[in-house]
């Protein structure tokens, strides 16, 4: 017999051991199990981490999960969320957003046309920019700048490289100083960009009454309906209805806001002639330039749209994949059961 609280002592830290090593065989057997079924990840983690949230007094829990808090979060959400909604329904009611009724202030909305690019896929008709640049290098460039556009952009979009070079070199550039100081004539370059129909603003003016032409490099993005505006702008001229009263030089069209357009109807059926023997209507020719003017705005459209398309095949696999890694690595802890004995 020996003393009584040696002995104590030494079955308490033989008692202790025996529940240390039955924990530590009941985890090997659930690892076992979730060995079996392929889903080892976070078993240790889990019960060391539950065993910390879990009270003593509690012998078994079975199929714990995270619903509940989730639960209370959605109601919490949902309350956020009315409240920034019904607060926004309320200031809008009471903001003054009164706008103008006169539809001739406004100009008239343009209808909008099924142009060939408009589709999520599709591309631009490069016959029909070819065609609008013949259009606007004949009728338009007589009045209106194309700033943002040199000869070599059309490379490899409507003209070859060469018909580039044959068109450039067509045109007289102003360069210098050669090497007495003075500046010097030379035939146009790919690199040079579209020549300007007048010297400056003022000359621009004086020559259409006044009004100046604006350069079109960006047009279709300026405007509200872009290549629809253009188009319905260039095929919209007609005589101003009765009681409607149009400025001397000013002519009436009922897209342009105010009704009353400086520029004239300049398109008229057959006056280019198109070397692909489209015949050249005031609405084909309307459609084509219109195309190109949009070209001009946005020459990055078709590479932009297989960009899109690369981006969005590449990555609907990358979200399959990381749904199919959060399910991989959530499984042992969504189908848990924690046992404890
Ligand atoms: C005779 C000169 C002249 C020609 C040619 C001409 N325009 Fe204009 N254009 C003008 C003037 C001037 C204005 C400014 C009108 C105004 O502010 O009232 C203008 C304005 C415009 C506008 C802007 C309208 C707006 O909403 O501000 C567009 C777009 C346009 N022209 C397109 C064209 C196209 C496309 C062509 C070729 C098919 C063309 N123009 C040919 C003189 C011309």
């Amino acid at each position: 017999m020996g003393d009584l609280k040696q002995w104590s002592s030494c079955h308490y830290r033989r008692r202790d051991r025996y529940r240390r090593r039955h924990r530590r065989s009941g985890s090997k057997v659930e690892r076992k199990i979730k060995n079996v079924k392929g889903k080892v990840m976070f078993s240790r983690f889990s019960t060391q981490a539950s065993r910390r949230f879990v009270k003593p007094t509690i012998q078994q829990v079975r199929f714990a999960s995270t619903k509940p808090a989730v639960a209370e979060n959605t109601k919490q959400v949902a309350a956020v969320t009315a409240g920034i909604v019904g607060s926004t329904a309320l200031a809008y009611m009471y903001v003054d957003n009164t706008v103008s009724a006169n539809m001739a202030d406004e100009g008239l909305h343009p209808p909008e046309h099924p142009w060939p690019h408009n589709g999520p896929l599709d591309t631009y008709d490069h016959a029909s920019i070819r065609r609008g640049f013949q259009v606007y290098q004949e009728v338009c460039s007589a009045c209106h700048s194309l700033d943002r556009i040199a000869w070599r952009n059309l490379i490899g979009v409507s003209h070859t490289e060469d018909e580039v070079k044959a068109m450039a070199e067509e045109h007289e550039y102003t360069d210098g100083p050669d090497d007495n100081g003075d500046m010097f004539e030379r035939p146009g370059k790919p690199a040079d960009y579209m020549p300007k129909p007048y010297a400056n603003e003022e000359a621009a003016r004086a020559g259409n009454a006044g009004a100046l032409p604006p350069d079109l490099s960006l047009m279709t993005k300026a405007r509200h309906g872009g290549a629809d505006y253009v188009f319905a702008l260039l095929t919209g001229y007609m005589d101003a209805p009765g009681g409607v009263e149009v400025r001397e030089g000013l002519n009436y069209n009922p897209y342009f806001p105010g009704g009353a357009i400086a520029m004239a109807r300049v398109l008229f059926d057959g006056l280019v002639e198109y070397e692909d023997g489209t015949p050249a209507t005031t609405t084909q020719m309307a459609k084509d330039v219109s195309t190109f003017l949009n070209w001009a705005a946005e020459p990055e459209h078709d590479e932009r749209k297989k960009m899109g398309m690369k981006a969005t095949v590449m990555l609907t696999g990358l979200l399959a994949l990381s749904l199919w890694l959060k399910r991989f690595k959530w499984a042992p802890i969504k189908s848990r059961k924690i046992v404890y004995k």
